[in-house]
């Protein structure tokens, strides 16, 4: 029997989505096409982890651990290095720059001042917000560049719709697209037809779910939805004695550019980025820590010259 295209799988057995994807895909398109007539380069990133419902009527869900750092701390780096970034990310996960600061309680931060000839006014105490003036004028820098698009996903069916559309409005730029695949998606589901509708009741005994596994969207993106963009994947273990045979796996099933590959226990401070010939350690050392160098500059360095070399490559072809 034939396989099933990815596309009509996402839109036949996935629940539909939450969010409104045919706004999403207009704003993408129009944001691509802009950014690529001014010859400049666009990002797609993709960050945080899926929710996956266990019934229709959601009470309980799939998640994973995806906090979004890595995801949010490389759209600054994109943007520094001049991209232009869709940022498609976990509703409520890590953001670019405000990521700092997501720990913080602002009640704790934040001042009420009462002057006895004028109105109530709030102050922050700067001490307890280190590098904000940095961070403040990077952010306001940013937003009037108008190089930043910001999308949200919540479910694994929101993701997939998402990122079909972003391959689409990406497809038109070539070799000047990337991919930036960051994210933690599911790997199982249950398919629409067979999920329940009401809350799973625990009268019922013990829980037996058989799920679904989810498309690799890596194939069919590569293949056929932006097949000259360049691409690079994340693969995550927890045993380095299989990481980099799986990320080698990785790049000979799909055939993309690039495989980022950490290792739970130390994904902040190591990763190695995997190309069909070679192998590059990258790394963070105690002294680069504690000045607060991030493992995510050295990827995105790393990353933009092999775009640069892609892109040269495919022009002289
Ligand atoms: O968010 P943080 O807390 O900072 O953590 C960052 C991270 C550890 C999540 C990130 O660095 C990372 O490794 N992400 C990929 C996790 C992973 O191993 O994914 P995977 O093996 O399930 O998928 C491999 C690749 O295919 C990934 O790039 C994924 O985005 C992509 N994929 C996965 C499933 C799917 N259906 N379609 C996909 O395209």
């Amino acid at each position: 029997m034939a396989e099933p295209n990815p596309a009509d799988q996402i839109r036949q057995d996935f629940a539909p989505p939450q969010v409104p994807v045919e706004d999403a895909a207009r704003a993408m398109e129009a944001f691509a096409l802009g950014h690529h007539s001014e010859a400049r380069r666009v990002v797609l990133i993709t960050s945080g982890g899926t929710k996956v419902p266990l019934e229709s009527r959601t009470v309980r869900f799939l998640d994973n651990f995806s906090s979004g750092r890595r995801g949010a701390a490389s759209a600054e780096y994109f943007l520094q290095a001049g991209y232009a970034v869709i940022f498609l990310h976990r509703h409520r996960s890590l953001y670019p720059y405000s990521r700092r600061y997501a720990a913080t309680n602002w009640l704790d931060v934040l001042r009420l001042q009462l002057p006895g000839d004028g109105a109530p006014r709030v102050e922050a105490e700067q001490s307890r917000l280190p590098g904000i003036v940095q961070v403040l004028q990077d952010y306001s820098r940013m937003k009037e560049s108008g190089r930043l698009l910001s999308i949200e996903f919540n479910t694994l069916s929101d993701y997939l719709h998402l990122l079909l559309a972003a391959a689409q409005a990406l497809s038109r730029l070539g070799s000047s697209a990337m991919f930036y695949l960051a994210a933690a998606v599911s790997d199982f589901y249950i398919p629409a037809s067979e999920i329940p509708e009401h809350k799973i009741q625990s009268s019922s005994g013990p829980l037996q779910i058989t799920m679904k596994m989810v498309p690799k969207m890596l194939s069919p993106l590569v293949k056929d939805w932006a097949p000259k963009a360049f691409v690079i994947s994340f693969k995550l273990e927890t045993d380095k004695e299989i990481l980099i045979e799986r990320a080698r796996k990785a790049l000979a099933t799909y055939r993309h550019q690039v495989v980022v590959a950490n290792i739970l226990d130390t994904l902040r401070g190591h990763v190695v980025v995997v190309t069909g010939t070679e192998e590059t350690k990258l790394s963070i050392s105690d002294e680069e820590e504690r000045s607060g160098v991030e493992i995510e500059e050295k990827i995105i360095k790393d990353l933009t010259l092999r775009h640069t070399q892609f892109m040269e490559g495919t022009a002289a072809n």
